[in-house]
């Protein structure tokens, strides 16, 4: 019998630690990670995009449950007061833009805000109608 306790011992310890290991998490704030757009994707002005991100670790109480997607450029927020987009479910995981007409550039991001605020990774716009800056 010696054995099977010490296996439902363990099991209980176990359960202990992840249940303890999961309310550390749900004590955290969400950072969601943006999926996309990613380094390397290139988008066209005017046209619709989703912006995707992780909501795996989507603690159970959230502080802000709304969001709102910022754009930005050269790692700095471009219009904080004008949205891209707000108003939607930060657990929703996709949200619809539509690119600004902007310059083409390298250096464009877009940042998620509801908990806390997370930038993408720096991708492209392309505006067919302006010529490429070389
Ligand atoms: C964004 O994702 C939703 C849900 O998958 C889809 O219905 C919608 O067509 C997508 N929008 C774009 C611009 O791809
Ligand atoms: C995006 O580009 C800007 C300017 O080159 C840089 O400061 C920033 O660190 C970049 N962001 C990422 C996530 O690489
Ligand atoms: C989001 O909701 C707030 C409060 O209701 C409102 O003032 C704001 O205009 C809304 N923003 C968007 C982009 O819908």
């Amino acid at each position: 019998m010696k054995p099977v306790v010490d296996v439902v011992t363990l099991l209980f310890f176990g359960l202990i630690a992840v249940v303890s290991a999961n309310s550390v998490v749900k004590r955290d704030v969400f950072v969601p990670k943006i999926t996309n757009p990613h380094l390397g994707t290139i988008l066209e002005v005017g046209q619709k995009y989703n912006v995707t991100w992780d909501t795996d670790n989507a603690p159970a109480q959230i502080t802000n449950p709304l969001g709102q997607i910022i754009f930005a450029q050269d790692g700095r927020l471009v219009g904080l007061d004008h949205p891209l987009t707000a108003n939607f479910s930060i657990l929703k995981g996709w949200e619809e833009i539509t690119v600004p007409f902007v310059e083409t550039d390298f250096d464009y991001a877009v940042v998620l805000i509801g908990d806390s605020g997370n930038f993408s990774p720096n991708f492209s716009i392309l505006n067919l109608n302006r010529p490429i800056p070389l």
